[in-house]
Parts: C-alpha cells; structure tokens; sequence
C-alpha cells in the first residue's frame, strides 16, 4: 500500500540556509493494510522527518514516497485532497491540533465542510457519532466541549475519531503515546489493534521499543537517518543483528536480571561480532532487500555495522583489500 523507496532528506539549516542536514538516509520500507510498522529510533533519527514526507507535509529531497502506486511527492489539489482521505497522521502533542478557542464539534465542521459538503445534517450526526463511539467516547461527553476540558488521551481519541471519519486506509501515528499517563496508553495501543483488525495499515513512530515491540507487526530500525535493521518483530527484537539494535535493547532495564549479568551477556555478544559484519559478509547474496540492507534471516533486513559509510566495518575493509 504504502512504499517509501531511497528516501532522502536535507534541511537548509544556519542563519542564511547555507548549512546542510541529512536528516533522512537512503530510508526504504513499505506498510501494507491490516499492518502496524514501528518507525523506531532515538530522538533526532529522523522518524518524524519520515512521518511528515509521508503526509506531504514537506518535500522529499531524494527518492520516491508511493502509495498505491502512486508518487506522492507529485500529487497536487483534488489528487492531494483525495489522497488526505487515506492517508492521515496524529501527532505527539494532541493539544498544539486543537485551536483553544474553538470547541470540539468545531473542528469536525472543517472536516465536514471540506470533505462531505452534500451529506445531511442527520448523516452526519449519525456519522460523527459512529466515529467517536469507536474510538471509546461518549459523543455527548465530548461534544460541544472546548480542549481544554478534556484529558490528553481523549483529545489523542478525538483525532483519532477524526481520522477515522475519512475511512481512511492508513494512519501515520508519530509519538502519540508519549504525552498519556499509563491507564490511557495501553487504551490507545489497544485501539490501534483494533483498527488494524479493520485492514487500517498503521505507521507507528516511537522512540519507545518496548511500545514498539508490544504494537507492531515489523519494525524499522533507524539510527542518524538511516535504517540500521529492520524486519518482523519477533525475529528483530528475539535476535538483534544490528550493534545498534543490540545497545538500544540491551539499554532498556530488564527488571528479571541483575545489571552486571546484563552487561556480561552483552560484552560476550560483542565479542563474538568483533571483525564480522553480516552486511559485508553477505552483500553478495542475491535477494529483495531493501537497498543497503541483506536479508540475514527471513524478512529480517541489516544494513553494515559501520554507520558512517566512509570508515566501513572490518569485513568491508577486507572485502576491499
Ligand atoms: N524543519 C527543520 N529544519 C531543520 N532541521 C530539522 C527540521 N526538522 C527536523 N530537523 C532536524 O532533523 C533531524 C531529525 O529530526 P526529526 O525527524 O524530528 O527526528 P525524530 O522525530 O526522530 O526525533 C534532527 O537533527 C532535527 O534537528
Ligand atoms: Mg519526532
């Protein structure tokens, strides 16, 4: 459904745009329906840059962004529109996608004005309802309420609830569980399951494994912009190949062993990947993996174990020689 293909992206940054960012790397995935992918990676990897060119909130710098087949980089007016009505996003910060003023049914009418002009006032009524009922709210709860009378998680439902009356086909969901208290984030984890149940493919941004490992189907690993691993979550997070995937896993507390323990399974595994890196020694198999990536296991995706392409791994250095 959706395909992200050698995406790149720059930013013009310093005081006269003259400094150059890559934020984004020669990024490939692809979300299908009824599929939550996690987008996972610390802060400043790139995972929002990604969710935003999906949406074309911002331009690709390089690469091709598809869905359905179609470039999205290129859609433009009625196209663009008609594109919003699959594909929506919800974002960290539920508040700043509210206007303060404005109460609730205020910002379904903009939805109504621009996407279902010639539907009756009874239809959506019954719609809307409908739409704030799946995502566990009482209409009249929330209704004709202001933001700021609400909770966090319920104005991340209401968005939600937003998305949903477009029946869209994907959701791009970037950091949405962060701002929730505990009792409500595992309600909205438990609500993306549900609307996966309905075909929904799901783009799941976090820099939060373990919520990324408790929601997803694949994972995408990213470090500095670009993909270090990738692949089904089980084979990702039960066999890391990655020493990047390997440190962020290794970095989450593991409450049933002591630390030392911890750090002695991790000091033998490094000794163990020390001089070998599956990227090099593989490269040469033939396979569909995403470009600069081998497929070490079955749909489980690693890139070289030097990220910085200019002091490559030892294998490589090898390889070369
Ligand atoms: N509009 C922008 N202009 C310049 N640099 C930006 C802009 N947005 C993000 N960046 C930079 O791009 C990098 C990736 O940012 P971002 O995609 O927000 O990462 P993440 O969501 O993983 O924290 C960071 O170094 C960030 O400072
Ligand atoms: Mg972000």
């Amino acid at each position: 459904m959706l395909t992200v293909e050698r995406v790149n992206k720059v930013y013009k940054v310093g005081t006269f745009g003259t400094d150059e960012l890559h934020a984004v790397r020669d990024v490939s995935f692809d979300v299908q329906r009824g599929e939550v992918v996690s987008l996972i990676g610390e802060s400043g990897s790139g995972k929002s840059t990604l969710g935003r060119m999906v949406l074309k909130l911002i331009s690709t710098t390089d690469g091709a962004i598809r869905f359905e087949g179609t470039d999205v980089g290129g859609l433009k007016r009625g196209a663009l529109r008609e594109y919003y009505r699959q594909a929506q996003g919800v974002f960290q910060d539920p508040f700043s996608s509210y206007n303060p003023i404005f109460k609730i049914d205020r910002t379904y009418e903009t939805l109504r004005s621009s996407y279902f002009p010639k539907v009756s006032d009874a239809d959506w009524r019954a719609k809307l309802h409908d739409a704030i009922k799946a995502v566990s709210l009482e209409p009249a709860d929330v209704l004709g309420k202001f933001p700021h009378q609400l909770s966090g998680g319920q104005l991340q439902r209401l968005l939600i609830a937003r998305a949903l009356l477009l029946d869209i086909d994907l959701l791009v969901a970037d950091e949405i569980i962060s701002m929730l208290d505990a009792s409500t984030r595992i309600d909205v984890l438990n609500l993306l399951g549900e609307l996966k149940g309905r075909g929904l493919g799901i783009l799941f941004i976090t820099h939060d494994l373990s919520l990324g490992n408790y929601v997803s189907d694949r994972v995408v690993i990213l470090y500095r912009g670009r993909v270090v691993e990738s692949g089904v979550t089980q084979s990702v997070f039960g066999d890391p190949l990655h020493p990047y995937t390997r440190n962020l896993l290794a970095s989450v507390p593991q409450l049933d062993k002591r630390w030392d323990e911890v750090e002695a399974v991790e000091a033998a595994r490094e000794a163990e990947l020390r001089g070998r890196c599956i990227y090099h020694e593989r490269e040469a198999t033939p396979g569909d993996a995403p470009a600069g990536m081998v497929e070490a296991f079955p749909g489980h995706y690693v890139g070289c174990f030097a990220m910085d392409t200019d002091d490559p791994c030892p294998a490589a250095k090898e390889a070369v020689a």
